[in-house]
């Protein structure tokens, strides 16, 4: 939630910092701002709306500078505005923030005691005029911010710039994220990745509790004691094309299209083809901690949750352990009935997500082990964790996660595998049936991927209603539930996911012509069962859009439109029945005209509670 950047070096800033905030505009759109450091003075320009109508209002000036700072918000506190827009300035200081103060009413009291006013409704505002404050009573800039961050409750990435030490630039970092990019008599930082690829590739990755201070030669890192700490930037493979679109019209599309490779990258060096075995030592689950696990559960929010309902099927099916589902978001908030027989695997595509950060930190305080799944390498959840299962997938921008679940579900099945063999539930014969299957997985995406057109024709036919139903049973729930939340995501549409089995308890109310239900009704143990409650749709003149495998007439007949799935081992379903999914909300979003890849009030990477 809301994206910051900030560049001092030998190039002007204002080109470097609206490029990177373009390519953070994924963590929030609904202001932007600069504040550049020029021979005339310190520039700070704010406007309500996306990055382009801030690069309006700044592409009629000329506004040079070698250093700066640029946020695009995420509103928290505060509504989107002119005013409330980042940058915050009070005199000579000028901050960017990512986060929420929560103290930020008592320290507002305090300010304007001391004679501060303010001009926007925000918490962030506060903070430029605290550091001013401890300016103002002697302190250096670095001892002023170190002070303010002190009296600070709640989560924060700052970038902080002091008009009268105009050769460095100030970040701080407590439980939002913020990166550190070293560049040659240029450096760079900023909430993700995406921004500092176009300049570096040499990054670190900010701890929480600690503060950088950047000049263009050079980066010194402290705790909030003042204390130095080691600075040890890493070289990450990376480009910066893989942040960009490609050709594709939106970064959802591309994303989509990308999922045979990103699956096949999550399996490489993990599946071992010749030997039919599993290689997941990096899991750190051996057999001691296995034999004695008698639990897991999933913590995560979003698609990742969903990710996690399905891999309850996978690893019951496929080890016979109990596994628990949490939305992280209630999980911090229960009593945590996890111990050292427990594994806690927290899902995150960004690896920064706070409700998962905190139920993740809960378990581990209870003494579970904690595994994470996470695409973002080196991110808070992923650094916290005891061990980490990193999906391959590339950089993630589009807001709808698409590419990010299935290299989550591939992992589940590996991690599933690998559990199943050390318990000895699987044996040997059946993993090489397993990894046959795994490995069929790339292409049968593709010939998936092919008849995007088919889905283009649905999503043309049923665009124009309002409600969805999606409905599926045994493994196919899941999906349900994540295909109806891309639909709702991204075009606005509701849409209710539900078993199958539970409609005559209640949405069966709800259907009726106006009612489009789309089912995924794949070949398995509960096929007959699912064709039933087709049945029970067609009777009360349901629109019925059913993902189905070839071969049964019966659904295809009772099916106003269809698509054909290839048959694959009913477990491993979910990996193609979604992608399907994933393309007609997409379709529908493009035909309705919605910003498919920022949708409204939504946000990538939510660092807030
Ligand atoms: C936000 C995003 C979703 C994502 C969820 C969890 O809501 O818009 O796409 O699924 O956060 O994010 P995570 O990074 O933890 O997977």
């Amino acid at each position: 939630m809301c994206g910051i950047v900030g560049y001092i070096g030998k190039r002007h800033a204002l080109p470097i910092i609206l490029d990177g905030l373009k390519r953070l505009e994924y963590r929030g759109y609904d202001s932007s701002g600069v504040a550049i450091l020029t021979d005339d003075g310190l520039i700070v320009r704010r406007k309500k709306g996306k990055i382009k109508d801030l690069i309006e209002v700044v592409g009629h000036e000329t506004i040079n500078g070698t250093t700066g700072l640029g946020h695009t918000r995420w509103a928290t506190h505060g509504k989107p505005s002119d005013e409330n827009a980042h940058p915050h300035r009070a005199g000579d200081v000028v901050v960017i923030h990512n986060g929420i103060i929560e103290n930020y009413t008592e320290l507002r009291a305090m300010l304007k005691d001391r004679g501060h006013h303010f001009k926007s409704e925000t918490d962030t505002e506060i903070i430029a005029h605290l550091i001013e404050d401890h300016i103002k009573s002697g302190e250096p800039f670095e001892q002023a911010v170190l002070a303010s961050v002190n009296q600070l409750r709640g989560s924060f990435a700052l970038g902080v710039l002091y008009a009268k030490n105009p050769d460095k630039l100030i970040a701080v970092r407590e439980a939002s994220p913020l990166v550190l990019g070293f560049g040659n008599s240029e450096n760079i930082f900023a909430s993700d990745m995406p921004a500092i690829l176009p300049y570096t590739n040499k990054m670190l990755f900010m701890n929480d509790g600690t503060m950088a201070v950047i000049t263009a030669e050079d980066v010194k890192l402290f705790d909030f004691t003042g204390s130095p700490l080691p600075v040890n930037p890493k070289q990450f493979d990376i480009s910066p094309a893989m942040a960009e679109k490609g050709g594709y019209k939106h970064f959802m599309q591309k994303e989509i299209f990308e999922q045979p490779q990103a699956i096949t990258d999550t399996m490489r060096d993990r599946l071992l083809f010749d030997k039919k075995e599993i290689d997941l030592k990096e899991a750190g689950i051996d057999g001691k901690i296995m034999h004695a696990l008698k639990r897991i559960n999933f913590v995560a929010c979003g698609t990742s949750y969903h990710a996690g309902l399905t891999g309850k099927y996978i690893i019951e099916e496929m080890t016979g352990i109990p596994v628990d589902v949490d939305v992280a978001s209630e999980f911090r908030y229960k009593t945590p009935l996890v111990g050292n027989e427990t594994l806690t695997i927290a899902i995150s595509q960004s690896g920064e997500t706070a409700d998962t950060l905190a139920a993740l930190r809960l378990a581990k305080k209870h003494g579970s082990h904690v595994l994470s799944i996470c695409n973002v390498i080196d991110s808070t959840i992923a650094r916290e964790s005891d061990h980490v299962l990193y999906t391959h997938a590339g950089p993630e921008i589009s807001v709808a996660s698409t590419k990010a679940f299935t290299a989550q579900l591939i992992t589940i099945y590996l991690l599933a595998i690998h559990i199943g063999r050390g318990l000895g539930r699987i044996s040997k014969q059946q993993a090489a049936v397993y990894i046959d299957t795994l490995v069929t997985i790339p292409s049968l995406l593709d010939t998936l991927l092919k008849q995007e057109d088919l889905l283009v024709s649905i999503a043309k036919e049923y665009a124009r209603y309002s409600d969805f139903l999606y409905l599926g049973r045994g493994i196919s729930y899941p999906v349900a539930l994540e295909g109806a939340l891309k639909l709702k995501e991204i075009s606005y549409v509701h849409a209710e996911g539900y078993p199958a089995g539970e409609i005559k308890h209640g949405p069966i109310a709800l259907v009726n012509k106006d009612m489009p239900v789309v089912f995924i009704a794949v070949k398995g143990k509960v096929y007959e069962k699912i064709k039933n409650n087709m049945e029970e749709v067609k009777a009360r003149d349901g629109k019925i859009i059913s993902f189905t495998n070839t071969g049964n007439n019966e659904i295809q007949n009772l099916s106003d439109s269809f698509f054909l799935l290839p048959e694959i081992d009913e477990l491993f379903t979910p990996i193609l029945s979604i992608v399907p999914l994933q393309l007609l909300a997409y379709h529908i979003a493009v035909i309705n005209g919605t910003d498919v890849d920022q949708p409204k009030n939504l946000a990538k990477s939510v660092t807030v509670e």
